[in-house]
């Protein structure tokens, strides 16, 4: 069957049929999809971590350990696959379990940020857990031209410890870093506007989750525009809200949408996704 992609229903993601993503011959055509939507999607296939790892690998180079991130959520003799997950073993949670739950794009504190996302669905709950995703690139194209104007050259800083701090302040169950590991979340300047290195078109790199403020600016100024391009960002033509199923791969690029993780309950039901992550380069 030839490999095809149609616009995933309610929103910017493609959905791609006709692939096997054991069989990297098609690599091509995924990676035109990917460029095209931003977000890809592929049903029914589940995935061995082998197999993961290696259509993952297509696209770049595989991020391992992380500051930001504890070992014990590395899946044991793959450490390229991060476990995100609500089970426990021997009492101890194996993944991470509260992963994501904020508007942001993976890892854009750091001064190369990722490339890309792939999450693939083992268990998921019958209700809740949707992933929300927003397009950036659509964002940018519909600013005021004024409001471009404005942005033009800035840059911004983006950090994980103002998440961090926030869900631990909440309770969250994760395993506290530790003092290395918090020392090591240091703030990045990235453009407001970037260039994406693969189409040549324009998005913002913003996100109220990482994204603090605009540099040098007074903190009202800045505060204010981050607040419109956030807001402007969510305007639901922007937005395509995942609902998993059982085998579901999703391949997102981090230099184009921000997503979010929506809760579920998780005294209910269970959720357990494999994570893969690609090195991406300096935004400019
Ligand atoms: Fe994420």
């Amino acid at each position: 069957m030839p490999i095809s992609t149609r616009q995933a229903s309610g929103g910017f993601a493609g959905e791609v049929s006709g692939i096997d993503l054991g069989r990297g011959g098609d690599f091509e055509q995924i990676h035109r999809a990917f460029l095209d939507h931003g977000v890809i999607v592929v049903r029914d296939q589940p995935l061995t971590p082998d197999v993961q790892i290696a259509f993952s690998g297509r696209f770049g180079p595989l991020m391992g350990r992380r500051p930001s991130m504890s070992d014990k959520v590395l899946m044991p003799g793959h450490p390229e696959i991060t476990i995100l997950s609500n089970k426990k073993k021997n009492g101890e949670g194996v993944g991470i379990a509260d992963a994501g739950r904020y508007l942001h794009s993976d890892l854009d504190f750091e001064e190369k940020p990722n490339l890309a996302t792939i999450v693939h669905a083992v268990e998921i709950p019958p209700e809740g857990g949707d992933t929300l995703f927003a397009d950036l690139e659509l964002a940018y194209a519909t600013l005021p031209d004024s409001l471009k104007r404005r942005l033009e050259g800035k840059r911004a800083a983006h950090t994980f410890a103002k998440h961090y701090q926030e869900v631990m302040a909440q309770g969250s169950k994760r395993k506290p870093l530790t003092p290395e590991q918090v020392a090591a979340l240091s703030v990045t300047m990235h453009p407001i506007v970037r260039t994406h290195p693969d189409t040549g078109r324009k998005t913002l790199f913003v996100n109220p989750g990482h994204t603090t403020h605009v540099e040098g600016m007074e903190d009202s100024e800045s505060q204010d525009i981050l607040d419109a391009l956030f807001e402007h960002s969510l305007n639901p033509e922007h937005i395509y809200r995942h609902k998993w199923r059982v085998g579901d791969t999703v391949i997102w690029d981090n230099r184009r949408v921000m997503h979010n993780a929506e809760p579920y309950d998780m005294e209910r039901y269970t959720r357990h996704m494999h994570r893969s992550c690609v090195h991406g380069d300096r935004p400019f």
